[in-house]
């Protein structure tokens, strides 16, 4: 999939794709210099990038690439559930030198038609209020502030903006979910 940024200008078009395990050192590398973003262990990571088995828990991954390096990547969960089949976003980061160029908001198209095509129904994430470059992030692609969890956050510590937004599945998506029962740890898909 290759988005071309919207105000596309004379820096190179940014190309969107699955993430894979060749990529972890650069992802960590990527979070580790953004720190708004989460840290996680590198075996997080490694468990997220595991090829995938079979719903209803899906872990989204997507890449994105500018000249020939990695800028960016989101990571999402989708647990088909087959009732709201919701789909939480659990980090998305774009290098600071690369931002503003449309690369953050392909990623989350990529994530949101991933989950679509999935059957998800919902998407949703938590936020630091403060911070404002998500948050208006989040708004220009059309979340909503829905709610507050204080204190959720450590070090610092910050209370949690939760937003999101309904999503339709694609036709056929959702017949395809299985229903489960949550006491049953769901394998990946
Ligand atoms: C949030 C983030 C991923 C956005 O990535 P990006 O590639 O810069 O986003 P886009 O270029 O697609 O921006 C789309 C729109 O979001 C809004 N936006 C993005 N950054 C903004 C900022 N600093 N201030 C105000 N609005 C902003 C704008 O409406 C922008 O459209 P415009 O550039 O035409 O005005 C990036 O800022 C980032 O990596 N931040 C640090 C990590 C983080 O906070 N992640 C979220 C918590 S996990």
């Amino acid at each position: 999939m290759t988005a071309m940024p919207a105000g596309e200008s004379s820096q190179s078009p940014v190309r969107i794709r699955t993430l894979i395990a060749a990529d972890l050192d650069a992802v960590i590398a990527i979070e580790r210099q953004i720190p708004e973003a989460p840290h996680w262990k590198t075996a997080d990571y490694e468990a997220l990038l595991q090829p995938a088995d079979a719903a209803p828990l899906c872990y989204i991954t997507f890449a994105a690439e500018a000249g020939g390096q990695l800028i960016g990547f989101a990571a999402a969960r989708l647990l088909l559930d087959g009732e709201q089949n919701i789909c939480e976003l659990e980090s998305i980061a774009v290098l600071a030198s690369a931002r503003r160029t449309g690369a953050g908001s392909s990623l989350l198209q990529a994530v949101t038609e991933r989950a679509q095509a999935l059957g998800g129904r919902r998407l949703q994430l938590e936020v630091r209020a403060g911070n404002t470059t998500a948050i208006a992030f989040y708004e220009h692609a059309g979340l909503l502030r829905e709610g507050v969890r204080p204190r959720y956050y450590a070090a610092p510590e910050e209370d949690a903006l939760l937003m999101g937004r309904e999503i339709r599945p694609l036709p056929g998506a959702v017949e395809k979910s299985p229903k489960i029962g949550l006491k049953e740890k769901p394998p990946r898909c």
